[in-house]
């Protein structure tokens, strides 16, 4: 059987945010040293940041980094990173049972995202173990161009020009019983909201976002939604979501299928959002921060030994297969079919933890099965994307009932009217044939179909195999209809090999 679906330039779902692309960098297991940094390291620059996992993190297309947490966030003192590298103390980090030495720091970050180029930061202030004012100080200290103790503190430090971080996070996860300083939805609502009031008095223009739930499973998600929104719809941008997925109990199925439930929980929080906003009466629209998004094999990292607060311990580094690249494809393919309301979202994480790329100390840097979607789909996932509806044959899953076996979306760049379709078969037996009808495009060549797929649907790139999954081309995906000699094509006729992520470029 078939799927099909049909594109139409008249219809279209939203043009895409380039921060959908983010990524994030937190002080956790080996993300920062010996993941971005490590001073000594045959690639690492005058600053000690690894030149190797620049070039990656470039290649990958990486818009925007959330830093320096996460769950790390919320025990963190600012001012611990920066100044002088001998005077910066070590701390226990609570979060991650690791000690903080805090050799990396604002400024290294800074002259990170510069060397990556193209990207902009996304700051995170601790409202944990702290409040306002040193949300305000950091604030004055990172953007305030000169003349207060704080911004003439940063000048002594070495860096003349202010950061001007645009877009902050309120907290992270503070609905969560983990976290450090964790708070009822009322408590929270009405720090974020005297935190982001605070905020604006400086600069009234920046970006903020208010933490949603930590997840759609949490007791209670969406009530804390309304209630955070509820105090601080006036003062926020976004709302925050995170989600992660892995296959549980071998049930591949409805792994395969984990963007039903992403989908659902955009959903969710932007009717959660609407309610609110209807009953404030505003014509102001919240949008959503996906600031958290992954493959991530949570159960297994609960299960291990405690950390015993060791530097840079190996935590969380998943090695992520065949099958996890093409669940991240969808998740991926989820969050632009919403780019109406999600504008911005952030891979976590970006370096070992979870991550895309992988390092080895004082050895190679490579290339996760996951890098190669995200790099596809920032290079070619812009402009438009358009309303896609997939008529598609379904597989029953445990999780999520009957599914659709495909899984698409597409985007037009309208400066040259080129269309990339990405597309995700989850049959883990079939190849699935995909008819697209092309209304109102003027397209006349296949540029390339592009496939990750593999035999054994558990390859995986590893320090030894580095290269073992790539992406391949696929030949004899072509346009129909009346396409010849400069004649736009009518149809687009492919077929999607059984459990695979898909790229379809046109022009
Ligand atoms: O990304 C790993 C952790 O997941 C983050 O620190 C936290 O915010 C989330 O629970």
């Amino acid at each position: 059987s078939k799927a099909r679906i049909v594109l139409d330039p008249a219809f279209s779902v939203g043009t895409v945010d380039p921060r959908l692309f983010g990524s994030f960098v937190e002080h956790l297991g080996r993300c920062v040293y010996t993941g971005i940094y490590e001073p000594g390291h045959p690639t690492a620059d005058g600053a000690g940041l690894r030149t190797d996992v620049l070039e990656l993190v470039r290649e990958l297309g990486v818009t925007a980094i959330r830093y320096p947490g996460g769950n790390f966030v919320s025990g963190f003192k600012w001012e611990d990173g920066v100044g002088p590298a001998e005077d910066r103390p070590r701390r226990l980090d609570l979060a991650w049972r690791s000690t903080e030495t805090n050799r990396f720091g604002l400024s290294e970050f800074m002259d990170f995202l510069r060397k990556v180029e193209g990207t902009s930061p996304m700051l995170a202030v601790n409202l944990g173990t702290r409040g306002v004012q040193e949300a305000l100080e950091l604030q004055e200290y990172a953007n305030h161009p000169s003349g207060t103790d704080l911004a003439e503190r940063r000048i002594g430090h070495g860096d003349k020009d202010p950061f001007d971080v645009r877009l902050w996070c309120l907290g992270n996860e503070m609905d969560g019983p983990w976290q450090i300083g964790a708070k009822d939805a009322d408590e929270y609502g009405r720090l974020a909201a005297q935190t982001a009031r605070a905020m604006r008095m400086i600069d009234p223009d920046l970006e903020l976002v208010a933490c949603g739930s930590s997840s759609q499973s949490m007791p209670t998600f969406a009530a804390w939604e309304a209630t955070v929104l509820q105090h601080t719809y006036d003062v926020v941008d976004y709302i925050s979501m995170h989600a992660y997925y892995e296959e549980l109990e071998g049930d591949r199925d409805s792994f395969l299928a984990s963007a039903v439930d992403m989908e659902s929980f955009i959903e969710n929080v932007v009717a959660t959002c609407d309610h609110v906003g209807a009953k404030l009466k505003s014509s102001k629209k919240i949008n959503i921060s996906f600031d958290e998004w992954n493959v991530w094999y949570l159960t297994k990292a609960q299960a291990a030994e405690p950390l015993n607060w060791e530097e840079a311990p190996r935590l969380l580094e998943d090695v992520y297969s065949v099958t996890d690249a093409v669940v991240f494809g969808s998740l991926l393919i989820a969050l632009l079919r919403h780019a109406d309301r999600v504008t911005v979202a952030c891979l976590a994480q970006l370096v070992n933890v979870i991550a895309p790329i992988m390092t080895e100390p004082g050895g190679p840097a490579w290339r996760q099965t996951t890098f190669y979607p995200f790099a596809q789909a920032s290079a070619h996932g812009r402009g438009r994307v358009l309303t896609v509806n997939v008529d598609s044959p379904t597989y029953p899953t445990a999780k999520y009932g009957e599914v659709p076996l495909l899984h698409a979306t597409a985007t037009i760049d309208d400066e040259t009217g080129a269309v990339t379709v990405f597309a995700v078969n989850r049959s883990q037996t079939e190849a699935l044939p995909l008819t697209v009808d092309l209304r109102g495009l003027n397209l006349i060549r296949v540029v390339e179909h592009s496939v990750l797929t593999d035999a054994d649907p558990d390859a995986r790139n590893t320090l030894e195999q580095p290269e073992r999954v790539v992406p391949r081309a696929v030949e004899g995906t072509a346009l129909g209809g009346s396409a010849a000699d400069g004649v736009p094509g009518t149809t687009l006729n492919a077929v999607l090999p059984p459990l695979s992520w898909n790229m379809i470029r046109l022009a």
